[in-house]
């Protein structure tokens, strides 16, 4: 046995308690906003099975990597890797693994925060009943309307952006544990009584061949690599959010028994958003490849129409909200954690700043869906072409920074990290897992995203 190490800022209370925290991080807008419009971009059926596939191959041993990696070390990212790497014997300059995920982190949350803005205003819109009785045509003039206004997207902006300083300023256990709790349940409820809506008043066989019958002739490689960024994006990988939230598990907890509880969770939520929203699309002749707006414009549909919708559709949007929130704070917690720990920062004064300094990158987002709906700033690549600065932001990060992280992290715990501290931070000495989680990781995780990668970058 090793000494352990203990982390700084506190420990979760249970096992119970990681397990919520990280599906609080992994189960977001990524799920439920994301999720089906890339689906709808990207084809349907053939990118569906490409992001299954990522997750259960990609998805769930970097998952436990990353959880390893955060135990073993007990720091934030960018310390946990530095340690782990001077204990293997290797440069400290493992540490940029750690500010890649800072910086993926830093960006994604500019963005996030501005499209949980959206769906704060829509508590707002529902609440109101705005949407009673909307058409189709309604519904979508209503969506652009509000994004083409910079300044109300500005507000919620930053409402959003304050929100998510208060909890993280609380710290672990006083202001994560307790959100989770009653959030993700009371999602997943509302998403199956949705799914129940849409089989009796949408285009539900269609709806399922489009998200479950592949047909790989339109799988471009750009959508091999969407579906992977996504697979990332939605389980929270290869930036140290699972990582710093790993620090805080109690050492007797299972890594692998939660990894995957995690992501079955994650993905089941996202394959049901995605059947509650597509018999909607087929059945209004909506645009599957409408873009970020498509559940703004699909979702109000239903709540203007089925009874008591007013309070449901509200409900949806503040748990949507709820499961932004918790997905926001574990994207600056490995910033906070490290000002903490290396700049003996106040997790409060921490907290503001790089809220602070995230809010105003939001800007770009929020002026990509009105003043600058033609900025192309990348025009002169084909890909790239039509690609708002906010398009360009959300690219960068899951197409390209959470694979890389993931493939850093993927080489370090399988050839950095000894054998024998990996299977011990595991907790696998018998049986068929440690070596099947090595096999993955060392050769499976890192040919993939090398593969995906270098098909993409030919298509570019
Ligand atoms: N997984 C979150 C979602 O699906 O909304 C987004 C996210 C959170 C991505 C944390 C990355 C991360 F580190």
């Amino acid at each position: 046995m090793v000494s352990r190490r203990q982390s700084i800022h506190g420990e979760w209370s249970s096992r119970w308690a990681f397990i919520l925290a990280a599906t609080g991080s992994a189960v977001g807008l990524g799920n439920i906003w994301k999720f089906p419009y890339m689906t709808g971009e990207n084809g349907g059926g053939a990118f569906v099975l490409v992001y299954l596939l990522c997750v259960a191959v990609i998805g769930i041993p970097i998952m436990m990597a990353e959880t390893m990696l955060g135990r073993r070390g007990r720091q934030s990212p960018i310390n946990t890797m530095q340690t782990l790497a001077i204990e293997a014997g290797h440069t400290p300059r493992w540490h940029f693994v750690g500010w890649i995920g800072v910086l993926a982190g830093f960006l994604i949350l500019s963005y996030y925060s501005v499209i949980a803005g959206w769906a704060l205003a829509y508590v707002l819109r529902t609440g109101t009943g705005v949407f009673t009785g909307a058409t189709a045509d309604g519904v979508e003039a209503i969506f652009s309307d509000f994004v083409s206004n910079p300044e109300s997207l500005l507000g919620w902006h930053t409402l959003f952006m304050a929100m998510t300083m208060i909890v993280v300023a609380r710290g672990v256990q006083g202001g994560l544990e307790k959100a989770v709790k009653f959030l993700m349940p009371g999602l997943f409820i509302i998403l199956v009584v949705l799914v129940g809506y849409a089989m009796n008043a949408g285009e539900f066989a269609q709806a399922m061949r489009y998200l479950f019958s592949p047909s790989f002739e339109n799988l471009s490689p750009e959508a091999i690599l969407a579906a992977m960024g996504q697979a990332f994006f939605s389980l929270s990988l290869g930036m140290g959010a699972i990582m710093v939230y790993g620090s805080y598990l109690p050492h007797d907890a299972s890594i692998a028994g939660t990894s995957v509880r995690i992501a079955i969770a994650d993905t089941l939520v996202a394959v049901l958003a995605g059947m509650a929203i597509f018999p909607l699309v087929f059945a209004h002749n909506l645009e599957p490849g409408a873009g970020p707006g498509l559940i703004f414009q699909t979702l109000p549909l239903v709540f203007g129409h089925m009874p008591g919708g007013v309070v449901f559709g509200t409900l949806f949007f503040v748990l949507l909200v709820f499961a932004a929130w918790t997905s926001s704070i574990s994207l600056i917690e490995p910033a906070v954690a490290y000002l903490v720990e290396n700049r003996g920062v106040r997790r409060s004064n921490a907290a503001v700043i790089v809220a602070g300094a995230c809010w105003a990158l939001g800007l770009l987002t929020v002026l990509s869906f009105n003043v600058w709906s033609d900025v192309h700033p990348l025009g002169m690549f084909e890909t790239f072409k039509d690609k708002t600065p906010f398009d360009l932001l959300d690219y960068l990060t899951s197409n390209i920074m959470l694979p890389l992280g993931g493939f850093m992290i993927a080489i370090f715990s399988v050839w950095i990290m000894s054998r024998d501290a990996s299977r011990d931070e595991l907790d696998l000495h018998e049986g068929w897992e440690y070596p099947a989680w090595r096999f993955l990781v060392r050769y499976v995780t890192p040919v993939a995203v090398v593969t995906i990668f270098l098909n993409a970058i030919d298509a570019i």
